[in-house]
């Protein structure tokens, strides 16, 4: 990690869970670390955690499904930092909304969030990283529903099943472009964070979710990230596949 000591990071999502571990984590790198979700008194907290760990942190409340408010976003880290080094693209969600009777609106929102929103700050931080020296590293968080279709996930699976063609595309693109820039992928299986708790709307089912055997910590899968953006230039993560060691499937 010794290279991106005074660089700039962008983690999306980084008010809960693995977003949140992973800004301490590259904090404690001594990375600048811009900090984007909604809950802007949450992202505070972090920024403070970030601080303590020994880096920089800016706090920008972002709606990533507004794309002006993504706009907006990385105005922000270009005004204060020149722009983007490292963007780990991790703000996502799931939402119980089966293809036979889910809203249209939950299915929107997980699309915009972790598609849509994905492609945007990955264009806009490309972007920056080329004009900085074309060096970088993007990380897309997607999931080991990614990699098959868990019971209930459909549509959020088919969201994660998108964000790994969007790695391997960025990838030929960046091959094509001849740019250092890299882009890899982390796919967790159950990791303890506020998901379930958003996937099902009720903590109980949540709690369920967390409490059959030891699942995956937020730091987990922040260590993976440090590993990813630590390996050597000439070697690109594709994809981290990571499961609790007793999770079935
Ligand atoms: N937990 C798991 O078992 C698991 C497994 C595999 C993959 N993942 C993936 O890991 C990533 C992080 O999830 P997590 O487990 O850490 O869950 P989490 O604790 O619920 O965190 C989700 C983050 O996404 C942000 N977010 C959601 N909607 C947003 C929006 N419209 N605009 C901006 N930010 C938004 C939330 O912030 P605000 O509410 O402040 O906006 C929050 O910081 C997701 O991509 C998820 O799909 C999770």
């Amino acid at each position: 990690m010794e290279r991106w000591k005074g660089r700039v990071a962008l983690v999306t999502g980084a008010s809960s869970g693995i977003g949140r571990a992973t800004a301490s984590r590259l904090g404690a790198a001594g990375m600048k670390v811009a900090l984007a979700s909604r809950r802007r008194s949450a992202l505070k907290e972090v920024a403070r955690q970030v601080q303590d760990a020994g880096g920089e942190a800016l706090v920008v409340p972002t709606d990533l499904r507004d794309v002006d408010e993504i706009a907006a976003l990385f105005a922000a880290v270009r005004e204060r930092w020149g722009g983007v080094d490292v963007l780990v693209n991790n703000a996502g969600l799931g939402r119980h909304a089966p293809l036979t009777t889910g809203s249209t609106e939950a299915w929107r929102e997980m699309l915009e969030v972790n598609v849509l929103a994905l492609c945007v700050c990955t264009r806009e931080a490309v972007a920056d990283m080329r004009r900085r020296g074309d060096e970088g590293h993007v990380v897309h968080v997607a999931s080991m529903a990614a990699h098959r279709v868990p019971p209930n996930s459909g549509v959020y699976s088919a969201t994660k099943f998108a964000v790994r063609s969007l790695t391997e595309g960025l990838r030929q693109e960046l091959r094509e472009l001849g740019s250092r820039i890299r882009v890899s992928a982390v796919s967790p299986g159950f990791v303890e964070t506020e998901f379930a708790e958003v996937f099902w709307g009720d903590p109980r089912r949540a709690a369920e979710t967390y409490g059959a055997y030891k699942v995956l910590e937020a730091g987990d899968v922040a260590d993976a990230i440090a590993y990813i953006l630590g390996a050597p230039a000439h070697v690109q993560v594709h994809d981290l596949l990571m499961r609790p060691t007793d999770q079935p499937s």
